[in-house]
């Protein structure tokens, strides 16, 4: 595909004995949100950090932003914002300085890097904190802070791998208004996420992947057409209480940590109660649990 903001064909990835993707396929046309979802292990990470040219391919290949990333990977570079799983923001400089830091890095004059970065100080809601060293951060505000470094240069694709784990709902809720300025202004992005919500809220087409594989694909509202026809809500089992649910996590978490995250158990349990999470067990179809019960995302 000419036009295609990222095409990857056949992408496969080994470390040692563990395949972490196994012949992934991927399009997202300039100016999409494709969302990619999966469980921990799946290679979600994986994935983003090849077609980011942070890490090769054993096989398969992939174009992102017009460029072959294993021929032409400073050309690749200098097209793509990144916000990886895990901050990456200098703890000993304050909120400020790291963005002013990184936007001179980008070749902005010392002006325009401080004016863009009070732009996204305001947009992330880091008005307050700004002036702070970022080692006094709270895990949140790290994570705000490291996606503002990845918009800095309003580059036309942008992967952010789980970016709205750790916000609390304001702050994923400014920064899902963020990323749909950022896309409506014509911003190709890929996100991974656990969550159902996010991917719905901000994708045009969501893939899913497991065990390195892609298992399901199409837009959310076919993804939901898939789990019953009326929306993500249809129960394939019997909805879970709160109680019922913890015990069943607790279990799932002794038996198979992989699967079974901390992080996935509290979002489930969270204030709201109504938020959604992708979970599997292994052998099953791809699942969506929700506070409501079961759901399958893709083909059963
Ligand atoms: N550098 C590495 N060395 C060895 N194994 C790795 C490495 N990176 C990833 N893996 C393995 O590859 C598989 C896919 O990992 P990856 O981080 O891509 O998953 P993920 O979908 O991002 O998971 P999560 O939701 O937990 O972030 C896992 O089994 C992981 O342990
Ligand atoms: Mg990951």
């Amino acid at each position: 595909m000419a036009d295609a903001a990222i095409v990857a064909e056949g992408l496969g990835k080994c470390f040692g004995p563990v395949v972490a993707l196994d012949g992934v396929d991927l399009e997202l046309p300039v100016g999409g949100v494709l969302g990619v979802l999966g469980p921990n292990g799946a290679g979600k990470t994986t994935a983003v950090r090849i077609l980011a040219t942070l890490l090769k391919p054993d096989r398969g290949r992939a174009r992102v932003a017009g460029f072959d990333i294993v021929e032409r990977p400073a050309e690749v570079r200098r097209r793509i914002g990144l916000s990886g799983q895990y901050a990456a923001v200098d703890p000993f400089l304050t909120g400020r300085e790291n963005l002013i830091m990184i936007g001179r890095l980008y070749g902005f004059t010392r002006r325009r890097a401080r004016s863009r970065a009070g732009e996204l100080i305001g947009q992330l809601e880091l008005t307050g904190a700004a002036g702070r060293l970022v080692r006094t951060y709270s895990g949140g505000m790290r994570r705000r802070l490291d996606v503002a470094a990845s918009l800095l240069a309003a580059p036309p694709v942008l992967f952010l791998d789980e970016p709205t784990t750790g916000l609390d709902p304001y702050g994923r809720l400014a920064l899902w208004q963020v990323l749909g300025d950022l896309t409506a202004q014509g911003t190709s992005l890929l996100l991974t996420t656990q969550y159902i919500e996010e991917a719905e809220r901000l994708a045009g087409m969501v893939v899913i992947i497991d065990h390195g594989r892609v298992v399901a694909s199409g837009t959310p509202g076919q993804l939901k057409d898939r789990a019953g026809g009326t929306g993500w809500n249809r129960s394939l089992r019997p909805a879970r209480t709160r109680g019922s649910w913890q015990a069943h996590s607790r279990r799932l978490a002794r038996g198979n940590r992989r699967s079974m995250s901390q992080r996935a158990g509290s979002s489930c349990l969270s204030q709201t109660g109504r938020e959604f999470f992708p979970m599997w067990r292994p052998g099953w179809p791809p699942l969506v649990c929700t506070s409501a019960g079961w759901l399958c995302a893709g083909p059963p």
